[in-house]
């Protein structure tokens, strides 16, 4: 038996490593023990030395695509036996490339089943953590939040935090390992404990006990720092000259940032769903709205899932008669999960009000799930999607509206009706006129309520306002027919 200690709990590259080794001296996954550094007999334990080639020594034939896009997620997890499981999959692709294409494979379903869990747990970590402020006596502010992952997912979803709070000063603790970023790199250190960050905002008495106790340097001294200059920083944290002025221009924006990212996380109850290996959910595995909703969460149908917060779902009565669909989700909808509460949204209430459709009784949506956006500076500047894009999420506006089944579905703006119609739209010519779709169901097109928002000239401003009612107002009345 060969016992194989790792160093780390997640680190693809090591766990790479001697898997190769493992592969190439021939020695069968039944033979090896693994163990992590939370393994109890891994304290006292040290890898052999040398693994006895039995025989000749092996060519390691190449590894699918596949196999290097779900093993690093899969060592994510926390289930000890994830790297024997690997090895085993490891070893059985060196006889069939093809295994990971059978979806009912035991081993593969649970690969699977690990990836989607532990891909869960990073949309979770986006959505829950929450920041608290800590100041000191200079006005230099930090930020630090606690989260307990159940899985070992802080590497994977730290960058996320990078992009999306560059300007700040933060750290992230969880009990096995905490991130930090100090504006200029990222690194990582040892876990902490919940009494490592503060309650509640704090000043700066609290911030020595706290903060200086997560990022003492000595606690760093195994981390994967990525560059001198983060320990310099740390050095130089408590008179910050250099990083003050910085940090203070953007203190404000960005603790309203926090705090709207925190306000509004999506639904915790993320339901297991089944996924087939490029960890997608079949169709069949979704069976309501609620189902949907959930498993969208874990949406890599395309790649807007990796910058965005969140996916955002529709909302809205689930037997609603109405069915509005939007473009994509703006910078508000991505940090509160909700569609249509920016500046968009509110014109879109406006006139649905005055129309008198009562936003409480249609269900609201959009085409594509993911914010797409490009980061310009501090700002997130909305990009349209692509035909690709809106392909790709056709799936799940196709489920809401097999769920909802809604009479009438309202397009707003050409993406929408690109969607539903399945091919380019334009509005001036769709607009004004109930389109019956290939299910029966009525389509209405219309202007999307940020293109009102966009027309500098105020009389031509009005006009297209008065239009954008009017379309509504025949919604309405197609509605009211129906109801008589
Ligand atoms: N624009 C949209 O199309 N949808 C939203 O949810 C917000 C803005």
């Amino acid at each position: 038996m060969h016992t194989v200690v790792l160093q780390s709990l997640n680190d693809f590259d090591e766990w790479r490593g001697q898997a190769r080794e493992l592969l190439r001296a021939g020695v069968a996954p039944d033979e090896v023990v693994w163990r992590d550094p939370k393994s109890e007999a891994g304290l006292f334990e040290q890898s052999e030395p040398d693994i006895a080639h039995a025989g000749d020594v092996r060519p390691v034939g190449a590894v699918p695509p596949a196999f290097i896009e779900l093993a690093p997620k899969v060592l994510c997890h926390s289930d000890p036996e994830r790297f024997g499981l690997l090895y085993r999959v490891l070893w059985r692709l060196q006889a069939d490339r093809a295994i990971l294409e059978v979806a009912s494979d035991p081993d593969v379903v649970r690969l699977a089943g690990m990836a989607s869990a532990v891909r869960r747990e990073s949309h979770k970590m986006k959505a829950f953590i929450r920041f608290k402020s800590i100041v000191d006596d200079t006005g230099l502010e930090r930020f630090a939040a606690w989260f307990e992952p159940d899985h070992y997912v802080v590497e994977m979803t730290a960058p996320f935090f990078e992009r999306r709070f560059t300007g700040m000063i933060w750290a992230i603790v969880t009990p096995y390992r905490s991130a930090y970023w100090d504006g200029q790199s990222l690194a990582f250190g040892e876990g902490g404990t919940r009494a490592d960050v503060p309650s509640d905002d704090a000043v700066e008495g609290d911030w020595k006990t706290y903060f200086a106790s997560i990022f003492n340097p000595a606690r760093l001294k195994v981390a994967m720092m990525k560059s001198e200059m983060a320990v310099k920083y740390w050095r130089n944290l408590p008179e910050a000259e250099l990083i003050a002025p910085l940090i203070r221009g953007a203190k404000q924006a960005e603790q309203a940032m926090i705090k709207r990212a925190a306000s509004q996380p999506p639904s915790h109850h993320l339901k297991r769903v089944e996924r087939h290996i490029i960890e997608q959910p079949e169709p069949t595995e979704i069976v309501s709205l609620a189902d949907a909703r959930a498993a969208v969460q874990g949406c890599q149908r395309c790649p807007l899932y990796e910058h965005a917060t969140q996916a955002v779902f529709g909302e809205g009565p689930g037997d609603a008669d109405i069915m509005f669909v939007g473009e994509q989700p703006g910078d508000q909808e991505d940090l509160a999960g909700k569609p249509f509460i920016g500046p968009a949204g509110k014109v879109f209430d406006a006139a649905i009000e005055v129309v008198g459709i009562d936003r409480s009784r249609v269900y609201v949506t959009n085409a594509v799930k993911h914010f797409k956006f490009e980061p310009r500076g501090k700002k997130r500047i909305h990009q349209r999607p692509d035909a690709g894009e809106v392909q790709a999420c056709k799936f799940w506006l196709n489920l809401e509206r097999a769920f909802v089944k809604p009479k009438v579905i309202v397009a707003l703006g050409a993406t929408a009706a690109q969607s539903l119609l399945g091919k380019t739209a334009t509005i001036s010519k769709l607009r004004g006129a109930p389109i019956t779709l290939e299910d029966g169901i009525v389509l209405f097109v219309t202007n999307h309520p940020s293109y009102l928002l966009r027309i500098p000239d105020r009389e031509m401003a009005k006009l297209e306002s008065a239009k954008f009612e009017a379309d509504l107002a025949l919604v309405r009345d197609y509605w009211r027919g129906l109801e008589n």
